[in-house]
Order: structure tokens, then C-alpha cells, then sequence
């Protein structure tokens, strides 16, 4: 059945576009804040082995809502990793780095994901687009505290 929402076809496909970057954005942050999690160590493990959990259970919710989003506009969801890596705009994390760098590479991963999401906001926003407004918005909201929060422990 053809989708009659308001929003042209041309449209929602430049949104679901943007849309798979930010999904691939987030999945990637959520694999690099999972191994920070795994294998962090130091005097600050305790903190932030639980912390990063905290984040990641966060991020594992949030790339559903980002990928329904997609499918709600009328396109297919992005969900290999070989998409995520041709689509992300983080890099995978080789190695096991120091607590401070995992820290400081999570800082760059959330405002990452904040870039990449106001970078696609003219095109919901020409379409009237406001549920993925609204997604984005929460997202960047989402991304900017717990930049703000990592950056915080850095003194
Ligand atoms: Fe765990």
C-alpha cells in the first residue's frame, strides 16, 4: 500500500538517508561504548565500567527508535555492519586504549552523533518532517549531556 502521510517520496527518502547515518553513528558508538565496557581498566574501573552500561543500554534502545523512524518514512532499515561502517562517521576503536582515552574517544563519538544529526535537520524540516524533529532533537539532547558528563571527568 502506497504511504500518504504528506510527505513526497523524494523527501522521505533524503530524510530516511540522513536517518541511516545517524543509526550508523549510534550503533557504532553503542559496539565502542560495549567494548569500553568490557575492558576498561584502572583506579576509575568501578565508575566507569558502570557508567559506560548505563550508556549503552541507552544507545541500544535509541538505534530501534532510529531505525523504525526509517521504515515509518517507507525504506529499509540499515542493519549489516558493512552498511554501518560504509555509513557511520566513527571510526572503530582497534586495541584496548587507557581509561582517559576511551573517555575522551566516547567525548568525540557523542558529539559525532550530534554533528551528523544537525547536518540532516533541512531536510525534515522543509518536509514538515516533525516526528523526526522531534526524534533529532531528542537524540542530540541525549548525546550533548553525556558529551558533557564524559568531558566532565576529564577535570
Ligand atoms: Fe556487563
Amino acid at each position: 500500500m502506497q504511504i500518504d502521510i504528506g510527505i513526497a517520496e523524494k523527501e522521505r527518502k533524503e530524510i530516511a538517508e540522513g536517518l541511516s547515518k545517524v543509526l550508523a553513528d549510534t550503533y557504532t558508538l553503542y559496539l565502542k561504548t560495549h567494548n569500553f565496557h568490557w575492558n576498561v581498566t584502572g583506579p576509575m574501573f568501578q565508575t566507569l565500567h558502570l557508567m559506560f552500561e548505563t550508556h549503552y543500554n541507552e544507545l541500544a534502545l535509541a538505534v530501534d527508535l532510529v531505525a523504525e523512524r526509517i521504515r515509518a518514512l517507507g525504506f529499509p532499515a540499515p542493519g549489516t555492519y558493512a552498511e554501518f561502517i560504509r555509513l557511520s562517521s566513527i571510526a572503530e576503536e582497534p586495541g584496548v586504549p587507557a581509561a582517559q582515552d576511551m573517555i575522551k574517544k566516547l567525548v568525540q563519538g557523542h558529539e559525532t552523533v550530534v554533528r551528523t544529526a544537525r547536518s540532516m535537520w533541512a531536510a525534515p524540516e522543509k518536509a514538515q518532517d516533525q516526528p523526526t524533529l522531534d526524534l533529532l532533537t531528542q537524540r542530540m539532547q541525549v548525546h550533548e549531556k553525556t558529551a558533557w558528563m564524559l568531558r566532565s571527568l576529564l577535570a
